[in-house]
């Protein structure tokens, strides 16, 4: 770090509405008015079993879990350290999925982004275009400098999502992180620096 860049260059997340088109960015909380109903759009999303396999919403079961998600999101916006957008359809503004950036370490400006999408929203880079996105705004707005990314090692649609969205494979963490309740599980780890070359829009 240089004298320059300091701890204090590095921000706390604010909540906004980011537009891009035919999808938008919307932070996660109370005050999020999704058609058909918040809550009943995160215990479908709770209820997806690739997301139960790979971004267990954990307790949010019931609708009183749901709520509690929407609590916990609305907490770390207000503290700064977790930004949790909700992707959704920029026509109708239903729920396509999920993706979050979380400061592991500010004063280093090192932050986590992870994801997940609604089956009906995969299979057509959104979860690349959000990621980037997210990554682009953290860097703008908080002076992230550092962006690592963790899937799975048998997470390949994952690790196709980190290599698009330009984050380079930097090792294989071994046993790392449990998901839900199964054994611990190998890691990839990917990270992008701010510092890297533009990708072409998508
Ligand atoms: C992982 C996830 C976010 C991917 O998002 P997406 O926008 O659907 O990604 P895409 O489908 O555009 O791209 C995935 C790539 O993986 C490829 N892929 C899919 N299944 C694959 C497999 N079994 N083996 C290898 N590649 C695979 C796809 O072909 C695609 O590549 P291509 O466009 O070059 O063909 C989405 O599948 C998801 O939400 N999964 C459940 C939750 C999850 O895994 N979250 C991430 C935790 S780290």
């Amino acid at each position: 770090m240089t004298s320059s860049e300091t701890a204090t260059d590095r921000s706390l997340f604010q909540p906004t509405v980011l537009d891009h088109g035919d999808f938008r960015l919307q932070p996660w909380g109370r005050a999020l008015d999704l058609p058909g109903g918040t809550i009943a759009a995160v215990l479908a999303a709770a209820a997806d079993p690739e997301i139960a396999r790979w971004n267990p919403l954990r307790d949010a079961t019931d609708p009183a879990g749901a709520e509690a998600y929407l609590d916990r999101a609305d907490e770390r916006w207000a503290t700064g350290t977790t930004a949790g957008f909700a992707i959704t359809d920029g026509a109708d503004g239903t729920l396509l999925g999920n993706v979050v950036l979380i400061w592991t370490d500010r004063a280093e400006g090192i932050a986590m982004v992870g994801y997940w999408l609604l089956a009906a929203a995969r299979g057509r880079g959104l979860a690349t275009r959000a990621t980037t996105a997210i990554t682009r705004w953290g860097v703008r707005t908080a002076g992230v400098r550092r962006i690592e990314l963790y899937h799975a090692v048998d997470n390949a649609p994952s690790c196709q999502v980190a290599l698009r969205a330009g984050f380079p494979y930097e090792g294989t963490l071994r046993a790392s992180y449990r998901y839900g309740d199964r054994p611990y599980n190998d890691e990839h780890l990917h990270a992008r620096l701010a510092s890297d070359p533009e990708l072409p829009e998508r």
